[in-house]
């Protein structure tokens, strides 16, 4: 049975005191909700990883870094390795994400190496994919979300598998308060599902988690989760207040 996850990407907000102040705030939320009905998880900054993992402690967090090097260790300057990631306590790693593979050319080939050091180093990852407005109006979005999808994933085992969440995140719905409908983030949803039955069988299929993100926030957050391909949401924006935050993990 799939898991229900709700993560913030914080991206390159807060400095280190104020990470640590959102953290608490957002942990102190999860410790009074009696009645959790997904995981919770937090995308910080390298520099935050971690601070946040010690006011994460033992409860009921995941921590999550959003990038890792496309190299194991040695002369990369200003690069951060997936075993350091990993050896800050982090459990996940954000990877894919639209802004990196648009701003820094973050290309499938390289994805794929990424996705395999974050896996080797005993990170799961939170892989992105989705379309840029361009792709969705002239009718490719499925086309580019399959190839993003099997050419940095699909060389990975069944078992690999397990340690993926896929989230999709169309780009125009990205920071731009455009959310995608329910009805049109379910239909990719569905489509990512069907790409990873037809791959590995329904079972591994039906025990992915599939996260949508992009302005996802408290007021639209209930009628997607809803979906039943939709198991939660990564969250920018709405990530950084822990109160917006929280009126998302309750969304459920
Ligand atoms: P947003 O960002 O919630 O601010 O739209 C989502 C993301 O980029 O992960």
């Amino acid at each position: 049975m799939r898991k229900n996850i709700v993560a913030g990407n914080w991206k390159m907000n807060t400095t280190v005191p104020e990470g640590v102040q959102l953290a608490k705030d957002v942990c102190a939320a999860v410790a009074a909700e009696a009645n959790l009905k997904c995981d919770v998880i937090m995308g910080v900054p390298f520099t935050h990883l971690m601070a946040v993992k010690e006011v994460i402690g033992d409860a009921n967090v995941g921590l999550a870094a959003q990038n890792c090097a496309d190299h194991t260790s040695g002369a990369y300057t200003g690069e951060v390795s997936a075993a350091m990631v990993a050896s800050t306590g982090a459990n996940y790693v954000i990877l894919g994400h639209s802004e990196r593979r648009g701003y820094y050319n973050e290309s499938y080939e390289m994805l794929k190496t990424k996705v395999d050091l974050a896996l080797e180093n005993g990170l799961k990852v939170i892989f992105c994919c989705g379309e840029s407005l361009e792709e969705r109006e002239n009718g490719s979005f499925k086309d580019v979300i399959g190839a993003e999808i099997r050419d940095s994933l699909f060389h990975l085992t069944a078992e690999q598998m397990a340690n993926i969440v896929i989230a999709y995140e169309p780009i125009w719905a990205i920071g731009t308060g455009k959310t995608a409908t329910s009805d049109q983030a379910q239909e990719i949803h569905a489509f990512i599902r069907g790409l990873l039955a037809d791959k590995y069988g329904a079972q591994v299929a039906d025990d992915t988690t599939i996260l949508y993100g992009g302005s996802c926030k408290p007021s639209n957050a209930p009628e997607l989760f809803a979906k039943p391909d939709i198991d939660g949401g990564l969250i920018g924006g709405a990530s950084l207040k822990a109160a917006d935050f929280m009126g998302i993990v309750t969304a459920f």
